[in-house]
Protein backbone atom coordinates (compact mmCIF):
# COMPACT_ATOMS: atom_id res chain seq x y z
CA UNK A 1 0.00 0.00 0.00
CA UNK A 2 1.08 3.77 -0.73
CA UNK A 3 2.70 5.50 2.62
CA UNK A 4 0.91 8.52 3.45
CA UNK A 5 3.16 11.64 3.52
CA UNK A 6 1.58 15.09 4.83
CA UNK A 7 3.67 17.13 2.32
CA UNK A 8 3.03 20.09 4.57
CA UNK A 9 5.56 18.90 6.96
CA UNK A 10 8.19 18.09 5.23
CA UNK A 11 10.09 18.85 2.24
CA UNK A 12 8.04 17.68 -1.50
CA UNK A 13 10.48 16.43 -4.20
CA UNK A 14 8.39 15.38 -6.73
CA UNK A 15 9.10 13.20 -9.89
CA UNK A 16 6.71 14.42 -12.71
CA UNK A 17 5.83 13.66 -15.91
CA UNK A 18 3.87 14.84 -19.04
CA UNK A 19 3.35 13.40 -22.10
CA UNK A 20 -0.30 14.82 -23.19
CA UNK A 21 1.03 15.59 -27.17
CA UNK A 22 3.91 15.63 -28.89
CA UNK A 23 6.55 16.37 -26.10
CA UNK A 24 7.95 13.89 -23.18
CA UNK A 25 9.01 15.27 -20.64
CA UNK A 26 9.95 14.73 -16.97
CA UNK A 27 11.00 16.62 -14.09
CA UNK A 28 12.19 16.63 -10.54
CA UNK A 29 10.83 20.00 -8.48
CA UNK A 30 11.17 20.22 -4.80
CA UNK A 31 8.95 22.40 -2.82
CA UNK A 32 6.80 23.20 -5.97
CA UNK A 33 9.60 25.67 -7.42
CA UNK A 34 13.19 24.53 -6.97
CA UNK A 35 13.82 22.77 -10.60
CA UNK A 36 16.35 19.98 -9.49
CA UNK A 37 16.12 18.46 -13.23
CA UNK A 38 13.55 19.79 -16.39
CA UNK A 39 13.75 17.46 -19.22
CA UNK A 40 11.82 18.04 -22.73
CA UNK A 41 12.53 15.61 -25.24
CA UNK A 42 10.21 17.00 -28.43
CA UNK A 43 8.54 15.18 -31.16
CA UNK A 44 8.01 18.45 -33.31
CA UNK A 45 10.77 17.69 -36.11
CA UNK A 46 8.93 14.53 -36.24
CA UNK A 47 5.25 15.66 -36.72
CA UNK A 48 6.50 18.62 -38.73
CA UNK A 49 6.48 16.20 -42.10
CA UNK A 50 2.68 15.94 -41.68
CA UNK A 51 1.91 19.57 -40.93
CA UNK A 52 0.40 18.58 -37.32
CA UNK A 53 0.62 15.89 -34.46
CA UNK A 54 -0.34 12.39 -35.38
CA UNK A 55 -1.80 10.70 -32.43
CA UNK A 56 -0.57 7.35 -33.89
CA UNK A 57 3.21 8.29 -33.68
CA UNK A 58 2.51 10.50 -30.89
CA UNK A 59 2.18 7.28 -28.80
CA UNK A 60 4.99 5.57 -30.35
CA UNK A 61 7.42 8.01 -29.48
CA UNK A 62 6.36 8.24 -25.73
CA UNK A 63 6.68 4.87 -25.65
CA UNK A 64 10.18 4.64 -26.97
CA UNK A 65 11.48 7.75 -24.90
CA UNK A 66 9.67 7.78 -21.53
CA UNK A 67 12.38 4.96 -20.12
CA UNK A 68 15.19 7.09 -21.16
CA UNK A 69 13.58 10.44 -19.87
CA UNK A 70 13.17 9.56 -16.51
CA UNK A 71 16.58 8.36 -15.89
CA UNK A 72 18.11 11.38 -17.57
CA UNK A 73 16.12 13.59 -14.99
CA UNK A 74 17.23 11.22 -11.97
CA UNK A 75 20.77 11.64 -13.60
CA UNK A 76 20.16 15.57 -13.61
CA UNK A 77 19.41 15.99 -10.14
CA UNK A 78 21.60 13.13 -9.04
CA UNK A 79 19.09 11.29 -7.51
CA UNK A 80 17.77 7.90 -7.29
CA UNK A 81 13.96 6.82 -7.77
CA UNK A 82 14.28 6.19 -4.06
CA UNK A 83 15.11 10.16 -3.28
CA UNK A 84 11.50 11.76 -4.47
CA UNK A 85 8.92 11.59 -2.13
CA UNK A 86 5.98 11.51 -5.06
CA UNK A 87 5.19 10.76 -8.61
CA UNK A 88 3.24 12.84 -10.55
CA UNK A 89 2.12 12.95 -13.64
CA UNK A 90 -0.73 14.85 -16.61
CA UNK A 91 -3.78 12.31 -16.86
CA UNK A 92 -5.70 14.60 -19.59
CA UNK A 93 -6.76 16.19 -20.99
CA UNK A 94 -4.85 15.20 -24.60
CA UNK A 95 -4.59 12.76 -26.40
CA UNK A 96 -5.39 9.16 -25.41
CA UNK A 97 -2.47 6.63 -26.80
CA UNK A 98 -0.23 9.77 -25.73
CA UNK A 99 -1.29 10.28 -22.02
CA UNK A 100 -1.11 6.24 -21.43
CA UNK A 101 2.18 6.36 -22.04
CA UNK A 102 2.81 8.58 -18.78
CA UNK A 103 0.49 7.29 -16.70
CA UNK A 104 1.55 3.95 -17.44
CA UNK A 105 4.70 4.48 -16.60
CA UNK A 106 4.08 6.74 -13.47
CA UNK A 107 1.91 3.92 -12.26
CA UNK A 108 4.29 1.73 -12.57
CA UNK A 109 7.41 3.68 -10.66
CA UNK A 110 4.74 4.62 -8.05
CA UNK A 111 4.26 0.89 -7.42
CA UNK A 112 7.81 -0.22 -7.52
CA UNK A 113 8.84 2.87 -5.31
CA UNK A 114 5.98 2.91 -3.17
CA UNK A 115 5.86 6.69 -3.06
CA UNK A 116 1.99 8.10 -3.41
CA UNK A 117 0.56 9.00 -7.24
CA UNK A 118 -0.59 12.38 -8.15
CA UNK A 119 -2.64 13.31 -10.92
CA UNK A 120 -2.65 16.13 -12.74
CA UNK A 121 -4.99 18.44 -15.09
CA UNK A 122 -2.39 19.73 -17.82
CA UNK A 123 -4.51 23.16 -17.47
CA UNK A 124 -3.95 23.30 -13.84
CA UNK A 125 0.07 22.19 -14.99
CA UNK A 126 -0.02 25.50 -17.35
CA UNK A 127 -1.19 27.55 -14.65
CA UNK A 128 1.26 26.67 -11.83
CA UNK A 129 4.23 27.18 -14.55
CA UNK A 130 3.31 30.96 -13.40
CA UNK A 131 4.35 29.58 -9.25
CA UNK A 132 7.74 27.71 -10.82
CA UNK A 133 8.85 31.47 -11.29
CA UNK A 134 7.36 33.58 -7.97
CA UNK A 135 5.64 32.07 -5.03
CA UNK A 136 4.48 35.17 -2.94
CA UNK A 137 1.39 36.40 -5.27
CA UNK A 138 -1.55 37.65 -3.59
CA UNK A 139 -4.80 36.05 -4.19
CA UNK A 140 -7.48 36.32 -5.98
CA UNK A 141 -5.70 36.55 -9.35
CA UNK A 142 -7.31 36.38 -12.88
CA UNK A 143 -5.25 33.76 -15.66
CA UNK A 144 -5.67 33.75 -18.94
CA UNK A 145 -4.65 29.88 -20.33
CA UNK A 146 -4.17 29.74 -23.98
CA UNK A 147 -2.29 26.64 -25.78
CA UNK A 148 -3.21 24.41 -28.92
CA UNK A 149 -5.91 23.08 -26.95
CA UNK A 150 -7.68 25.90 -24.51
CA UNK A 151 -8.33 29.22 -24.12
CA UNK A 152 -9.95 29.94 -21.12
CA UNK A 153 -10.20 33.02 -18.47
CA UNK A 154 -9.61 31.41 -14.78
CA UNK A 155 -10.09 33.64 -11.17
CA UNK A 156 -7.87 31.63 -9.22
CA UNK A 157 -8.97 32.53 -5.48
CA UNK A 158 -6.28 30.28 -3.77
CA UNK A 159 -4.03 27.62 -4.67
CA UNK A 160 -6.37 24.86 -6.50
CA UNK A 161 -9.43 27.25 -6.06
CA UNK A 162 -10.84 28.26 -9.57
CA UNK A 163 -13.69 29.71 -10.71
CA UNK A 164 -14.08 29.75 -15.04
CA UNK A 165 -15.09 32.69 -15.94
CA UNK A 166 -14.75 32.07 -19.54
CA UNK A 167 -13.73 29.59 -22.30
CA UNK A 168 -13.72 29.08 -26.35
CA UNK A 169 -16.91 27.62 -27.86
CA UNK A 170 -14.93 25.99 -30.40
CA UNK A 171 -11.39 26.34 -31.66
CA UNK A 172 -8.63 27.10 -29.38
CA UNK A 173 -6.25 30.25 -29.79
CA UNK A 174 -3.35 27.97 -30.68
CA UNK A 175 -5.49 25.85 -32.86
CA UNK A 176 -6.48 28.62 -35.25
CA UNK A 177 -3.01 30.01 -34.94
CA UNK A 178 -1.55 26.69 -36.06
CA UNK A 179 -4.30 26.25 -38.90
CA UNK A 180 -3.90 29.28 -40.59
CA UNK A 181 -0.29 29.22 -40.51
CA UNK A 182 -0.75 26.26 -42.31
CA UNK A 183 -2.62 27.93 -45.00
CA UNK A 184 -0.04 30.54 -45.57
CA UNK A 185 2.95 27.87 -46.02
CA UNK A 186 4.44 28.26 -42.60
CA UNK A 187 5.68 24.94 -40.53
CA UNK A 188 4.08 23.35 -37.74
CA UNK A 189 3.65 24.59 -34.95
CA UNK A 190 2.10 28.12 -36.51
CA UNK A 191 2.09 30.22 -33.66
CA UNK A 192 6.10 31.40 -33.04
CA UNK A 193 6.11 31.32 -37.15
CA UNK A 194 2.65 33.56 -37.61
CA UNK A 195 4.32 35.58 -35.02
CA UNK A 196 7.30 36.37 -36.44
CA UNK A 197 5.99 37.37 -39.78
CA UNK A 198 3.43 39.30 -38.08
CA UNK A 199 6.27 41.84 -37.51
CA UNK A 200 6.84 42.38 -41.22
CA UNK A 201 2.81 42.82 -41.76
CA UNK A 202 0.42 45.37 -41.60
CA UNK A 203 -2.29 44.48 -38.70
CA UNK A 204 -5.11 46.74 -40.43
CA UNK A 205 -4.34 45.51 -43.78
CA UNK A 206 -7.67 43.05 -44.13
CA UNK A 207 -10.88 43.45 -42.14
CA UNK A 208 -11.08 40.88 -39.96
CA UNK A 209 -14.17 39.50 -37.48
CA UNK A 210 -13.96 39.72 -33.36
CA UNK A 211 -16.22 37.64 -31.58
CA UNK A 212 -17.08 39.68 -28.69
CA UNK A 213 -20.03 37.05 -27.80
CA UNK A 214 -21.73 39.76 -25.82
CA UNK A 215 -20.93 42.64 -23.85
CA UNK A 216 -20.59 41.25 -20.72
CA UNK A 217 -19.54 37.64 -21.76
CA UNK A 218 -15.75 35.95 -20.73
CA UNK A 219 -16.03 33.45 -23.55
CA UNK A 220 -13.99 33.22 -26.78
CA UNK A 221 -14.84 32.06 -30.42
CA UNK A 222 -12.35 31.75 -32.94
CA UNK A 223 -13.94 29.52 -35.61
CA UNK A 224 -15.50 32.38 -37.29
CA UNK A 225 -12.35 34.29 -37.76
CA UNK A 226 -10.45 31.46 -39.05
CA UNK A 227 -13.33 30.86 -41.63
CA UNK A 228 -12.86 34.89 -42.52
CA UNK A 229 -9.36 34.39 -43.61
CA UNK A 230 -9.40 31.18 -45.57
CA UNK A 231 -12.44 32.77 -47.14
CA UNK A 232 -9.80 35.50 -48.15
CA UNK A 233 -6.86 33.34 -48.92
CA UNK A 234 -9.33 31.48 -51.17
CA UNK A 235 -10.99 34.68 -52.81
CA UNK A 236 -7.68 35.87 -53.86
CA UNK A 237 -6.55 32.94 -55.52
CA UNK A 238 -9.90 32.24 -57.59
CA UNK A 239 -9.10 35.91 -58.50
CA UNK A 240 -5.50 35.11 -59.23
CA UNK A 241 -3.72 37.71 -57.01
CA UNK A 242 -1.42 37.07 -54.83
CA UNK A 243 -1.82 37.47 -50.80
CA UNK A 244 0.41 39.33 -49.08
CA UNK A 245 1.60 36.24 -46.26
CA UNK A 246 2.68 39.17 -43.84
CA UNK A 247 0.00 40.95 -43.70
CA UNK A 248 -2.45 38.21 -43.63
CA UNK A 249 -0.57 36.62 -40.66
CA UNK A 250 -0.74 40.30 -38.64
CA UNK A 251 -4.23 40.93 -39.27
CA UNK A 252 -5.18 37.38 -38.49
CA UNK A 253 -2.99 37.86 -35.23
CA UNK A 254 -4.37 41.37 -34.33
CA UNK A 255 -8.00 39.87 -34.31
CA UNK A 256 -6.78 37.16 -31.69
CA UNK A 257 -5.17 39.41 -29.64
CA UNK A 258 -7.57 42.69 -29.63
CA UNK A 259 -10.50 39.89 -27.91
CA UNK A 260 -7.91 37.93 -25.53
CA UNK A 261 -6.04 41.61 -23.97
CA UNK A 262 -10.00 43.35 -24.14
CA UNK A 263 -11.55 40.23 -22.14
CA UNK A 264 -8.70 39.70 -19.76
CA UNK A 265 -8.21 42.96 -18.65
CA UNK A 266 -11.92 43.37 -18.48
CA UNK A 267 -12.05 39.91 -16.26
CA UNK A 268 -9.15 41.68 -13.78
CA UNK A 269 -11.06 44.74 -13.32
CA UNK A 270 -14.50 43.58 -13.05
CA UNK A 271 -13.32 41.07 -10.71
CA UNK A 272 -10.89 43.71 -8.52
CA UNK A 273 -7.83 41.81 -9.10
CA UNK A 274 -4.70 43.54 -9.40
CA UNK A 275 -2.40 40.66 -10.76
CA UNK A 276 -3.18 38.72 -14.21
CA UNK A 277 -1.48 35.45 -14.82
CA UNK A 278 -0.47 34.32 -18.67
CA UNK A 279 -0.22 30.43 -19.11
CA UNK A 280 -0.21 28.29 -22.01
CA UNK A 281 1.65 28.18 -25.02
CA UNK A 282 0.72 31.53 -26.52
CA UNK A 283 1.49 33.14 -23.71
CA UNK A 284 4.73 32.68 -25.66
CA UNK A 285 4.02 35.64 -28.17
CA UNK A 286 6.00 38.59 -27.77
CA UNK A 287 3.26 40.81 -28.75
CA UNK A 288 0.17 39.28 -26.42
CA UNK A 289 2.93 39.40 -23.78
CA UNK A 290 3.14 43.58 -24.35
CA UNK A 291 -0.19 44.24 -25.53
CA UNK A 292 -1.98 42.64 -22.42
CA UNK A 293 0.68 44.49 -20.18
CA UNK A 294 -0.07 47.67 -21.80
CA UNK A 295 -3.85 47.53 -21.56
CA UNK A 296 -3.62 46.14 -17.99
CA UNK A 297 -1.10 49.08 -16.60
CA UNK A 298 -4.25 52.03 -17.71
CA UNK A 299 -6.11 49.84 -14.68
CA UNK A 300 -2.67 49.33 -12.14
CA UNK A 301 -2.88 45.65 -12.99
CA UNK A 302 0.34 43.88 -13.19
CA UNK A 303 0.57 41.29 -16.15
CA UNK A 304 3.33 38.07 -14.88
CA UNK A 305 4.34 34.75 -17.39
CA UNK A 306 6.46 32.23 -17.16
CA UNK A 307 9.49 32.03 -19.28
CA UNK A 308 8.88 30.42 -23.12
CA UNK A 309 10.04 27.32 -22.11
CA UNK A 310 7.76 27.22 -19.22
CA UNK A 311 4.85 28.47 -21.40
CA UNK A 312 4.72 25.35 -23.80
CA UNK A 313 4.05 21.75 -22.56
CA UNK A 314 6.81 20.80 -19.68
CA UNK A 315 6.92 18.77 -16.99
CA UNK A 316 8.37 21.23 -14.34
CA UNK A 317 4.69 22.98 -13.99
CA UNK A 318 3.27 19.64 -13.59
CA UNK A 319 5.47 19.34 -10.48
CA UNK A 320 4.39 22.61 -9.45
CA UNK A 321 0.59 21.69 -9.77
CA UNK A 322 1.26 18.13 -8.09
CA UNK A 323 3.21 19.74 -4.60
CA UNK A 324 0.37 22.01 -3.69
CA UNK A 325 -2.32 18.97 -4.36
CA UNK A 326 0.71 17.04 -2.09
CA UNK A 327 0.16 19.56 0.31
CA UNK A 328 -3.45 18.47 0.78
CA UNK A 329 -2.88 15.12 0.54
CA UNK A 330 -4.75 14.91 -2.69
CA UNK A 331 -3.80 11.72 -4.48
CA UNK A 332 -4.21 9.15 -6.87
CA UNK A 333 -4.05 5.71 -6.40
CA UNK A 334 -3.24 2.58 -9.11
CA UNK A 335 -6.74 2.69 -10.91
CA UNK A 336 -5.89 6.39 -12.30
CA UNK A 337 -6.53 6.18 -16.02
CA UNK A 338 -5.83 8.88 -18.82
CA UNK A 339 -8.41 11.00 -19.40
CA UNK A 340 -8.48 12.57 -22.74
CA UNK A 341 -11.55 14.99 -22.86
CA UNK A 342 -11.12 16.47 -19.22
CA UNK A 343 -12.32 19.30 -19.04
CA UNK A 344 -11.04 22.20 -16.80
CA UNK A 345 -15.22 22.64 -15.90
CA UNK A 346 -15.30 18.87 -14.89
CA UNK A 347 -11.98 19.26 -12.67
CA UNK A 348 -13.87 22.05 -10.78
CA UNK A 349 -17.14 20.17 -10.82
CA UNK A 350 -15.43 16.75 -8.89
CA UNK A 351 -14.00 19.30 -6.67
CA UNK A 352 -17.62 20.91 -5.66
CA UNK A 353 -15.98 24.21 -7.29
CA UNK A 354 -18.57 24.50 -10.28
O1 LIG B 1 0.69 24.60 -24.30
P1 LIG B 1 1.15 24.00 -25.58
O2 LIG B 1 2.61 23.66 -25.72
O3 LIG B 1 0.35 22.70 -25.90
C1 LIG B 1 -1.01 22.54 -25.58
O4 LIG B 1 -1.32 22.28 -24.40
O5 LIG B 1 -1.81 22.75 -26.51
O6 LIG B 1 0.69 25.01 -26.73
C2 LIG B 1 1.00 24.80 -28.06
C3 LIG B 1 0.37 25.91 -28.86
C4 LIG B 1 0.48 25.70 -30.37
O7 LIG B 1 -0.79 25.93 -30.94
C5 LIG B 1 1.48 26.76 -30.80
O8 LIG B 1 1.29 27.23 -32.12
C6 LIG B 1 1.22 27.85 -29.78
O9 LIG B 1 1.01 27.16 -28.58
N1 LIG B 1 2.35 28.78 -29.65
C7 LIG B 1 2.28 30.09 -29.98
C8 LIG B 1 3.57 30.63 -29.77
N2 LIG B 1 4.37 29.63 -29.31
C9 LIG B 1 3.61 28.50 -29.23
N3 LIG B 1 1.25 30.82 -30.43
C10 LIG B 1 1.48 32.11 -30.70
N4 LIG B 1 2.70 32.70 -30.54
C11 LIG B 1 3.76 32.01 -30.07
N5 LIG B 1 4.93 32.60 -29.93
ZN1 LIG C 1 -0.19 22.41 -22.98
Amino acid sequence: MTEVITAAEQDTIILAIESSCDETAVAIIKNGHEILANVVSTQIEIHRRYGGVVPEIASRKHLELINAVVQEALDQANMVLDDVTHIAVTYGPGLVGALLVGVATAKALAFASGKPLIGVHHIEGHICANFLVKQDFQFPLVCLVVSGGHTNIIKITDHGQYLLLGQTKDDAAGEAYDKIARAIGLPYPGGPHIEQLSREGNANAIELPRAWMGDDSYDFSFSGLKSAVLNYINKAKMKGEEINPADVAASFQQAVLDVLVQKTVRAAVENGVSNILLAGGVAANGTLRDQLQTAANAHNIQVHYPPVHFCTDNAAMIGAAAHYKAVKGDYADLTLNAVPNLSFEKLLIERGQA
